[in-house]
């Protein structure tokens, strides 16, 4: 099957995933999909609380659903995804996969750098634990390159700048 032509980005809690699909949808004219923000709707709950009453296996269940919907009716988006995500099983046949990378160090700054620091931490349970969040960080940091067909470094550019890097890499894809 050929290649959908989605532009799926993944990557750790907090590196800017959702920040970087509302610019690329702008400068590629395009529309854009947050999985989190997919679930919580049809679910009318917010992820924590999914993940306090259900449990973190029953919200990958949801994640595996919406990546099966994703890839059979999903076409010509920009997919920003939860940190978890790239584990479904269909990933591939999404689209092209973009990893947006960056240390630890650089994802905590980064957050703690916004007006809304204390809610983008409340919100993520698998950021309450910081030593917890560092190891998994270095844990998926190997699984997300190996699964990405672009990988974009992050860590301390311009929002102008990342989307200039990946038209770039796109531009190279396609060729
Ligand atoms: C998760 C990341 C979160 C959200 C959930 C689990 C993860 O999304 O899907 O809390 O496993 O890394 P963000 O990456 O947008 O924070």
């Amino acid at each position: 099957m050929k290649k959908k032509n989605n532009i799926v980005l993944i990557g750790f809690m907090g590196v800017g995933k959702g920040a970087t699909a509302r610019a690329l949808r702008d400068e590629l004219n395009l529309f854009n999909l947050d999985c989190d923000d997919m679930i919580e709707s049809a679910y009318n709950m917010k992820i924590k609380n999914i993940f306090k009453e259900f449990g973190e296996k029953k919200f990958r269940q949801m994640e595996q659903n919406l990546a099966k919907y994703l890839e059979k009716s999903v076409n010509n988006s920009i997919i920003s995804t939860g940190g978890g995500f790239y584990k479904v099983k269909n990933l591939k046949n999404i689209g092209t996969i973009i990893y947006l990378k960056s240390s630890f160090e650089g994802i905590m700054d980064r957050i703690k750098q916004s007006p809304n620091a204390n809610k983008k931490i409340e919100k993520r349970p698998l950021l309450k634990d910081i030593q917890k969040a560092k190891e998994l960080h270095k844990k998926r940091d190997k699984e997300y390159k190996k699964v990405a067909d672009i990988i974009i470094d992050v860590e301390n550019k311009k929002i102008k700048n990342i989307i200039k890097e990946i038209n770039k890499e796109l531009k190279k894809d396609k060729s």
